[in-house]
C-alpha cells in the first residue's frame, strides 16, 4: 500500500468465507437473523483512491453491469461525505479505481469488502477522523456484510451480521471454486423452503479451541441455493472428494479446507470451473489504519 497526501494506492479488499451460516430467525422488516463465523482470506480486489478537486466522486472503471450510482464504493464514499457534512467538516472528493478479482454473486463479500475498504481508506485520505466503531455503525446501511470488513478480524456474527465478536480461527489454506452462476442474495433469503429456525449456538461452543470450527455447523442457505442453481451442487460434490466442501454466504462459490499450498495447487489445476487458492488472514490488511 502507498499512502501520500493526495492518494492511497493498492488498498486490499479481501474475500470472506462463512465457515458456517445459520439462519435463526427473521426480523419484522424481512431481514434474517443469522449466526455465522466469518473468515478473511488473503485474496481479493485492490482499490486506488486519488483526491480530486474538480468533480464529485468519480469511478474510473465501473463494471458494465453495475451503474456507477449503485456501485457500493461510490455509495460508501457518498455516505462518508454526508457524515462529514453533518459534522461540519469540509466535503472532499475522490477518484476510485478497482482491480476486480472477486466474482459477483459469489458469496465472497466482494462488493461489501470494496465498500468497507472505501470507508477505511477515504476516512484516512479525507482526514475524517471517524473511529472503527463509528465506521462500522455507518457500514450496515451499505449491506449486512460491510460491518464485518470494517471490524477487520475473523468474527462470530449475529443479528443480521452486524453484531461482531472476534474469534481465533486456524491458519489454513482453502480452495474456492466459482460455479458459473451469479446468485442474487434476496432470491435465496426469500425462498419458501429456507430453514429459518436453526437452534442458537454459543460462541463458547468453538471459541476455546479453533480446531472445533472444523466441520462445525452448516450453511442453511446451501440447500435452497443448490435447488435453485444445480450448478452449485455439481461443483460442490466435485470438491467433496477433497474434504468438507461448503457454500459460502448465499453462494455461488464453494470452498474446502486443504492440507497445504501444494494440495491447493493440485486441486485448482484440475478444477472443472474457475478456482483459486487462498490462505487465511488473521486481520484485515487495512485494519492498522483504524488503530
Ligand atoms: O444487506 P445485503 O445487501 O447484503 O442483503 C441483500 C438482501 O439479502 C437483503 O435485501 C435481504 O433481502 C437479504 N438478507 C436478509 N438477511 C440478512 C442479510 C441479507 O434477508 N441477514
Amino acid at each position: 500500500m502507498i499512502i501520500t497526501e493526495a492518494a492511497v494506492l493498492g488498498c486490499a479488499a479481501p474475500a470472506k468465507i462463512n465457515l458456517f451460516l445459520h439462519v435463526v430467525g427473521r426480523r419484522a422488516d424481512g431481514y434474517h437473523l443469522l449466526q455465522s463465523a466469518f473468515q478473511l482470506l488473503d485474496w481479493g480486489d485492490t482499490l486506488d483512491f486519488h483526491l480530486r478537486d474538480d468533480a464529485q466522486i468519480v469511478h474510473r472503471n465501473p463494471l458494465a453491469s453495475v451503474p456507477p450510482e449503485s456501485d457500493l464504493c461510490v455509495r460508501a464514499a457518498r455516505l462518508l461525505q454526508r457524515e462529514m457534512q453533518a459534522r461540519g467538516q469540509t466535503i472532499q472528493r475522490c477518484e476510485i479505481r478497482i482491480d476486480k478479482q472477486l466474482p459477483m454473486g459469489g458469496g465472497l463479500g466482494g462488493g461489501s469488502s470494496d465498500a468497507a475498504t472505501s470507508l477505511i481508506a477515504l476516512n484516512h485520505l479525507w482526514r475524517a477522523g471517524l473511529s472503527r466503531q463509528e465506521l462500522q455503525e455507518m457500514a450496515v446501511q451499505l449491506g449486512a456484510d460491510v460491518p464485518f470488513f470494517v471490524f477487520g478480524e475473523n468474527a462470530f456474527a449475529e443479528g443480521i451480521g452486524e453484531k461482531l465478536q472476534a474469534i481465533s480461527t486456524e491458519e489454513a489454506w482453502y480452495v474456492v471454486l466459482a460455479p458459473e452462476v451469479m446468485i442474487p442474495t434476496p432470491q435465496i433469503f426469500s425462498a419458501k423452503d429456507l430453514t429459518r429456525d436453526t437452534n442458537h449456538i454459543k460462541i463458547a461452543d468453538f471459541s476455546n479451541d479453533a480446531k472445533k470450527l472444523r466441520g462445525f455447523g452448516k450453511n442453511d442457505l446451501q440447500a435452497v441455493a443448490e435447488r435453485l442453481f444445480p450448478a452449485v451442487a455439481e461443483v460442490r460434490s466435485w470438491l467433496e472428494k477433497f474434504g468438507d466442501a461448503r457454500m459460502t454466504g448465499s453462494g455461488s462459490c464453494v470452498f474446502c479446507r486443504v492440507e497445504d499450498e501444494f494440495h491447493a495447487d493440485v486441486i485448482v489445476k484440475s478444477a472443472p470451473v474457475k478456482a483459486w487458492k487462498a490462505k487465511t488472514l488473521k486481520r484485515h490488511p487495512l485494519a492498522q489504519m483504524l488503530d
